[in-house]
């Protein structure tokens, strides 16, 4: 078949093997149109995938429990070189990597680009981490002996991954327990299984061994269920809602696996009278907007002082009113569709219960078709509201009003919630004492932006166990061996 005559988002790639409607299982490719994807934007179906059974589930596991041991005993260089290979061949399909991950989740063609060089930053990140597996040499207490801390690979992990971030939320996990020696099955959202097939037939390229990386695609509860009951799977790596991560972590605990969940947020962002308010709204933009208000860090309270709160929420109106929203493959869409029916739903509720308890639009009213949710900045919003205790995971933004730095510390802190938090101050001793004074296990002073590779990325609370990215993210992979050493 040539490239014109191909069906849907095959044709518009310039390599269309990278759009895999099959499971990636012991090195095989296993196709079976059991369930369909969607694409967000139109509700029409993109391709199949196989609904993945608990069988092909403990298939994948062996695979992945066999070719540990050649994976581990490779020097760590090597496993350096194959993860560098896998992050060039990222950057080099970038475009298509992108198409497809717009396609099945609606971010806007360039945002998904921003995801694509944000996933292959963690493959980087951890290729070059690889070599500072150090251990360490303890003095014994004990004449004529030694103590080593060796560094092992913690075993066969499990990966399960969520719609929103559908490439770097599998990078960020993957590269690092690949860089120690573990090996992977990986169950993608079923909402977006495409962008992982396609870093899986990438992975195969780089020269990553069959049953190193497997990808289970379908329904979470057979595989899921298969995954945190083994007993030969160490590991559980999980980024979703706080109630999906805490069933897990009761799922896992008969068998006492290594857990990182990254889990829900309620960031307050909090924008103070000595604040550079055209900082603070740009900062607004970025953290309450990317990806559509669906990011577990976007800003979901914004607090502002008395002082500045009508000049801020004006300056935000307008910038809000100048999105454009549509399909993520249009040109000059700022805010692509939502990912279902569901969470329209949930942004809805929202909005009508903030409005009815008093809470007024700052924004224009659109009239959008019902994939779309209205990008609405919200004045006189208090914290009765449902929006002030639930994430909307949305492009709403409530604003708050309060009087003293006591209050807006209590209002950011009153929540179960610990991932992300953003204040915008000039005084360098507020700053200090705000931001260390925050529950969070992550803060934005003067900045929207907090996600790097080089950064601990993770929450406390409700928000989760576990730092992902930076030095911290490749001990969640390796376990420590105390070797004592006698008879010297
Ligand atoms: C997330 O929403 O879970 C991840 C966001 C990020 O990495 O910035």
């Amino acid at each position: 078949m040539t490239l014109d005559t191909l069906p849907g988002l095959r044709a518009q790639l310039a390599d269309p093997d990278l759009f895999r409607e099959a499971a990636l299982i012991a090195g095989d490719w296993i196709a079976r149109p059991d369930m369909e994807v969607a694409d967000p934007a139109t509700g029409d179906a993109l391709g199949t995938m196989p609904d993945c059974t608990a069988a092909e589930t403990e298939t994948a596991i062996a695979a992945a429990e066999a070719a540990m041991k050649d994976w581990r005993a490779r020097t760590h260089a090597e496993r350096a070189d194959l993860l560098m290979a896998w992050h060039d061949l990222m950057l080099a399909h970038e475009q298509d990597l992108a198409r497809i991950l717009t396609a099945e989740q609606g971010k806007p063609l360039g945002e998904a680009l921003g995801e694509i060089r944000y996933g292959a930053s963690f493959v980087r990140w951890f290729a070059e981490e690889a070599r500072r597996i150090n251990g360490t040499i303890i003095p014994s207490p004990v004449k004529g002996k030694k103590i080593l801390a060796m560094k092992e690979p913690v075993g066969v992990c499990a990966i399960i991954t969520p719609w929103n971030f559908p490439n770097a939320m599998i990078t960020r996990k993957v590269a690092p327990g690949l860089a120690a020696g573990c090996t992977m099955v990986i169950k993608p959202s079923d909402f977006t299984p495409y962008s992982a097939l396609a870093l899986g037939v990438l992975a195969e390229r780089a020269g990553i061994p069959a049953g190193v990386l497997n990808i289970l695609t379908g329904r979470p509860e057979a595989i899921g269920g298969t995954l945190t009951a083994s007993a030969v799977v160490r590991k559980l790596s999980f980024t979703g809602s706080t109630r999906v991560g805490a069933l897990l972590a009761e799922q896992c605990a008969p068998t006492l696996k290594k857990m990182s969940l990254e889990l829900g947020g309620n960031a307050p962002f909090v924008v103070f009278d000595d604040a550079d308010l055209d900082l603070a709204v740009e900062g607004a933009m970025v953290s309450k907007f990317r990806n559509g208000g669906q990011t577990c860090v976007c800003a979901n309270r914004l607090l502002v002082q008395s002082g500045v709160y009508d000049a801020f929420v004006a300056k935000l109106a307008a910038k809000v009113d100048a999105l454009k929203v549509g399909a993520g493959t249009e040109e000059g869409t700022d805010i692509g569709p939502m990912i279902n029916a569901a969470a329209i739903e949930k942004i809805n509720a929202h909005v009508e219960d903030a409005l009815s308890k008093g809470a007024e639009r700052a924004t224009a009213q659109r009239d959008l078709d019902a994939r779309f949710a209205d990008p609405v900045v919200l004045r006189n919003a208090t914290t009765e509201m449902r929006l002030a205790g639930e994430e909307t995971f949305g492009p709403v933004a409530p604003v708050f009003r309060f009087e003293t730095e006591e209050e807006a510390l209590a209002i950011a802190n009153g929540t179960p919630f610990g991932l992300a938090a953003y204040f915008y101050t000039s005084d360098m001793a507020r700053a200090f004492r705000f931001g260390e004074a925050l529950e969070f296990g992550l803060i934005g002073a003067n900045t929207g932006a907090v996600s790097h590779a080089e950064a601990p990325f993770g929450g406390v609370k409700a928000s989760g166990l576990g730092r992902e990215g930076a030095q911290e993210g490749i001990e969640e992979y390796l376990e420590t061996k105390a070797f004592h050493l006698g008879g010297l």
